[in-house]
Order: C-alpha cells, then structure tokens, then sequence
C-alpha cells in the first residue's frame, strides 16, 4: 500500500471547515486505501507562545475530533507528534541541510513573522517548515493531503529530501501533494479574498465545527455574496457565492452544476437558508461524537499510546538509517 502522512494544528480548538474540506476529509478517505499516519502536531504549535493547559487540552480535542470526523484506529496511525522523538530529531539534521535564503523564503513564515514583529518571532517559527520536512521523510511517505496553504512546504519537502539523497545516497522518499482542486482553499465567509483561518478571519467568517448549530445558522445565513443575483459558479465575478456552492457540493456530495440547476430562479437567500440547514445537520452528530471521546480521556489516550508506538517503529528506522548516512558512530 502506498503510504499518506499528514499533520493538524491543534492550537486552534475547533477544527473550521477549511480544515475538514480542505484536508481532514481526505484523510478519512485515504485510510481505506492508503497505509496512514496523521498526527496532532503539538511541536508545530509552541513556535507561537501557548498556555501550557490550554494546549494539553486542545491536544486531546483535536484527536478527538480527528475520531469523531471519521479517522479509525483499525485503519489508521493516529498520533501527537511529541511522542514520537525522532521528529525533533530528523528535524536538526534537516535544519542542517537546509539553506538560509531557502527558509526566508516560505510565505507562511514571511506573513507571520511581518505581523508579529521580528521580536516577538521565535526562531523556532523560521524553522517551522524545517520539522514538517522531518514529520513527512520519516515515514516515507508517497502523498501528503493537504489544503494548498501547504503546497510551499510539501515542495520544500521534495527539495531538501532529494539533496540529502543526492548526497547521502538514496534515503527518503520524495513525496508528492495531495490536494483536491475543488476544495483546496475555502473561503472565509465575510472576506471571499481571504482563505477561511483562525488567525486572519474575523469570528463571523470562519465556521467552527464545534459552534453551536444556531450559531453557524448565522454565520452562513450572513455570509457575503456577491453583486447579482444569480446562483452561477465564477471564482472571479462570485466568489462568495461560489465558495457556498463549494461547500454546498462537498457536504451534500451534489455536483455543483446540479445545484446550479436547482437554484434558477430562487435568490442567494434561499441558498444560504439551505446550506445553513446542511451545514447545521453535518455538524450536529460531529459535535456529539467529539464529546464521547472526550468524555473517556483514558480511551482517547491509550489509542494515542497505541499511535505512538506504532509511528515509533517506522520513524526510529529511518533515524537510524539517517544518522549512519550522514556518519554519525553507533551509540552501543
Ligand atoms: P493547519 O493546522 O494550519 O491546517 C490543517 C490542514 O487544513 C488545511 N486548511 C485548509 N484547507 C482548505 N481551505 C482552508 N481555508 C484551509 N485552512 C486550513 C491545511 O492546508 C492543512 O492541510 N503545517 C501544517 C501542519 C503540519 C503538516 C505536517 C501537514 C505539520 N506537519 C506534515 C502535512 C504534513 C499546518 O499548519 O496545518
């Protein structure tokens, strides 16, 4: 079986629905078909400063919602990426091969770093797509699904990977992207110029898996659209509304032509009022189950235990391969 590795953030609490459409959608799916590893990825949040309670928990919450989307322990590795060494580990050597222009040039870091300031930046956020290369070539992985926010980082990837074998001798795999055009970026409800994001959306843009149903009622019953009042797909005349019907189409599983179809002659309010209805319904039993596996910590954590060794077994072979290409002594 080809092999699917792929991280999430936990520091933003609930998962938003760019998460879900974007990536955590595809991981559900490609565990039925890949050999898989997803992880929670707790290194990734402390580049910025955390609450040490408030991450511990929204560790567990993000598995737990990566359960209760779908992700099962019988088909899946799943993972924090604490537990697991090596990732910090590989990641110095990556940091090692890795050039210092090559680094400034990621777009992530550059737009964080310019909105915090050079001091409040912490070295550990410029060397954030450095561990991300360390969490892919660890497990040889074929395809990393993400949102196109992480194609820079997943080309870093091959980048530095393929050096290190050119160097070295063949170590790691060279990955690809796996990111699904229809619904690589959502947008934020408010601002169709901008991705939906914790940190750039404004709290009405952004739809929170865990809101309160009536609360994402709302927020998509007052999402922007567009001049108009036709309910046709144009990314660049309608973006609002072609975002809706994105999400419309990916959620119901209508193709977006279909609920073109359907929408001649009826405005962007009936819409809105249908898709607030599909979204409210999808979230419901989300929520729910979330909170069962958060209600057991004592299961939540052995199937992280369980994860971890799992993951350990494969990541402490490729340190060691790596370790004795780049000439370090055996430790025993
Ligand atoms: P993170 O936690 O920011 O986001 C998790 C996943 O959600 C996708 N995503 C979106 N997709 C479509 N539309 C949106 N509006 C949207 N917002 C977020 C992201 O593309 C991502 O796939 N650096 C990564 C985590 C990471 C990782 C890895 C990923 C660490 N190590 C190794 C892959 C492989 C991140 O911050 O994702």
């Amino acid at each position: 079986r080809p092999r699917v590795l792929s991280g999430i953030q936990p520091t933003a609490g609930s998962f938003h629905l760019g998460n879900y459409l974007g990536a955590v959608r595809q991981w559900v799916a490609l565990q039925e078909t890949h050999d898989a590893f997803y992880m929670v990825v707790d290194l990734h949040a402390i580049t910025i400063p955390q609450d040490p309670a408030e991450l511990r928990a929204s560790t567990r919450l993000a598995a737990a919602q990566l359960l209760a989307a779908g992700l099962d322990p019988e088909r899946c590795t799943l993972f924090v990426q604490s537990h697991v060494p090596e990732h910090a580990q590989l990641a110095w050597v990556m940091n090692c091969i890795t050039g210092f222009g090559e680094a400034s040039r990621m777009t992530q870091f550059k737009d964080k770093s310019a909105k915090q300031g050079a001091d409040r930046t912490t070295v550990g956020l410029f060397t954030y797509p450095i561990l991300q290369i360390a969490d892919i070539l660890l497990y040889h992985a074929d395809l990393v699904p993400v949102g196109e926010d992480q194609r820079q980082h997943i080309e870093i990837t091959r980048d530095v990977g393929e050096r290190f074998n050119g160097r070295y001798g063949a170590t790691f795999t060279i990955p690809k992207p796996y990111i699904l055009k229809e619904t690589a970026k959502i947008h934020d409800l408010q601002d169709p110029a901008i991705k939906m994001s914790k940190s750039a959306s404004s709290p009405k843009g952004i739809v929170n898996l865990l809101d309160e149903p009536k609360a994402t009622v709302k927020k998509i019953k007052s999402a922007v659209t567009d001049t108009g009042s036709e309910i046709v797909f144009d990314e660049d005349k309608k973006p609002g509304v072609s975002n809706l019907l994105t999400i419309f189409s990916s959620l119901t599983g209508t193709p977006v032509p279909e609920l073109e179809q359907a929408y001649v002659g009826k405005g962007y309010g009936a819409l809105k009022t249908d898709l607030a209805e599909v979204v409210a319904d999808w979230v419901a039993p989300f929520r729910a189950r979330t909170q069962e596996y958060l209600d057991d910590p004592a299961t939540l954590d052995a199937i992280l235990a369980e994860g971890a060794a799992k993951a350990r077994a494969v990541a402490a072979d490729t340190l060691a391969a790596t370790y004795d290409r780049v000439g370090f002594v055996p430790a025993k």
